[in-house]
């Protein structure tokens, strides 16, 4: 499964001709990127901008392979190391191609993807970019109504991707469903094309999560995709009810709205508390009263005793809710990792096994010596010092799932990942790979 090639990759156009949303866009980038061979414009930048998925990063490649041109990749990490910039600007301006490319793009991807007190370097160097550079820089961003971009907008020749059409997204899904062999009804494809609000790529994923493996897909599959992802997004409101109501009254009614199940909530409850109570009485009591509820739960389980859920529920919706002592606060909620283990498992099992694998044949033990004796010091490495563990993960060959697995959590991961990046960076998408 983790193995699978998006489809929204496998299907990006590749030339102008195939691009068939937004295609107007993509031709003005291409007339502007031909200026450049009759001198260099008054313009040196352009910057594309627009909803996510409408085709700005498939627009800068299909121009670039339509000339034969290479593109020189960068992301807001690069911009951060203005060592990095200078190279590339060198690399950019110098003769010759490796590729023997007629042409180079420096494509800027995801400009408004920088946060915080990174990006303010990053936009003087952009900016210092854009003025020495010759060759054409392309930016792409979401949103660049931001008044800090105003110095890049007054720069750039702006171009514009709309959502795309509804009609045209539709078609997009049919060809694909036609190379892949399957009979989709057209209504589901419409239905798909509909819900994604011009957004192709959220649109191809869809299809790819719905038909993938099938062979026929119905309306009636598109719509139990969209219940799963009502439940998810229920949870979400619930908890924000739970945690914001002021009265018992109130929290007990949450439940009673939702189309949640009383053991999800306890799980979206257990994932959250901490994020959503920071005070330690608080938690401790709110923590109180859910495993209250669980030890009602459990006995529900063994002796049938029905009567004992509303005290469960009494638990962990006012009890929980009635231990907040301060005001309510906005908190980005977390699906539960325990619901993602378990939908999950056997994806986890099978990178275990590659990552026991691994160790086994390096450290010459057996698979089972791996996981006894080495994983969990391991994982103690891998959260203590992500240096070492990057290190370690280059020599058993690890991939960023399995370094995943090994760390434990996500974010760690990246941490180490940071440390072996100066490779594995440039091999984002399709960037051709450059040696500066
Ligand atoms: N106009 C289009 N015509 C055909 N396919 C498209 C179009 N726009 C997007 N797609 C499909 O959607 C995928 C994502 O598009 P792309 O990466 O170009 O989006 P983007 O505009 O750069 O989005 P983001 O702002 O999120 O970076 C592509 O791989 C392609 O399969
Ligand atoms: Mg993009």
């Amino acid at each position: 499964m983790s193995l699978r090639i998006p489809w929204a990759e496998k299907y990006r156009p590749k030339r102008l001709n195939e691009i068939i949303g937004n295609r107007r866009a993509a031709l003005e980038l291409y007339r502007w990127v031909l200026q450049w061979t009759k001198g260099i414009p008054d313009k040196k930048a352009a910057l594309l901008y627009g909803p996510p998925g409408t085709g700005k990063t498939t627009a800068v490649y299909a121009v670039a392979n339509e000339l034969g041109y290479e593109v020189i990749e960068m992301n807001a990490s690069d911009l951060r190391r203005a060592q990095d910039i200078d190279r590339v600007i060198a690399r950019a301006v110098s003769v010759g191609s490796l590729f023997g490319a007629k042409g180079r793009i420096i494509l800027l991807d995801e400009i408004d993807g920088m946060s915080g007190t990174e990006d303010r370097g990053g936009l003087s160097e952009i900016l210092r970019v854009i003025e020495v550079t010759r060759v054409p820089i392309v930016m792409t961003a979401n949103d660049p109504w931001d008044p800090k971009y105003r110095p890049l907008r007054d720069v750039s020749v702006l171009i514009r991707f709309n959502r795309v059409n509804k009609n045209i997204v539709t078609k997009i899904l049919q060809n694909i469903c036609m190379k892949e062999g399957i009979k989709a009804d057209l209504s589901a494809l419409r239905l798909i094309a509909e819900l994604s609000e011009g957004d192709v790529r959220s649109a191809i994923n869809d299809l790819q999560a719905i038909a993938e493996g099938r062979k026929v897909v119905t309306v009636e599959d598109v719509k139990a995709l969209i219940a799963k992802r009502y439940r998810e997004y229920d949870a979400f409101t619930v908890l924000k009810l739970l945690f914001s109501s002021r009265t018992s009254e109130q929290a007990r009614a949450v439940l009673s709205q939702s189309s949640l199940d009383y053991n999800d909530l306890k799980e979206w409850i257990h994932e959250n508390l901490p994020y959503q109570y920071s005070d330690p009485e608080e938690l401790a009591e709110a923590y109180d009263a859910l495993a209250k509820a669980d030890v009602y739960l459990g006995r529900i389980v063994k002796s049938q005793d029905w009567g004992l859920l509303s005290y469960a529920i009494d638990m962990m919706t006012a009890g929980v809710a009635m231990a907040r002592r301060h005001p309510y606060h906005f908190v980005k909620y977390k699906f539960p990792s325990r619901m993602l283990i378990l939908s999950k498992t056997k994806e986890v099992r099978q990178i275990r096994d590659r990552v026991l694998e691994r160790i086994a044949r390096k450290a010459h033990i057996s698979k089972r010596g791996a996981a006894t004796e080495y994983l969990p010091f391991l994982r103690v490495i891998f959260r203590a010092n992500p240096k070492m563990a990057a290190g370690i993960a280059k020599w058993l060959e690890l991939n960023e799932e399995m370094i995943e697995y090994v760390a434990g959590d996500k974010s760690i991961a990246k941490k180490i990942v940071e440390f072996i990046k100066p490779q594995a960076k440039t091999r984002r998408r399709r960037t051709q790979r450059t040696l500066f």
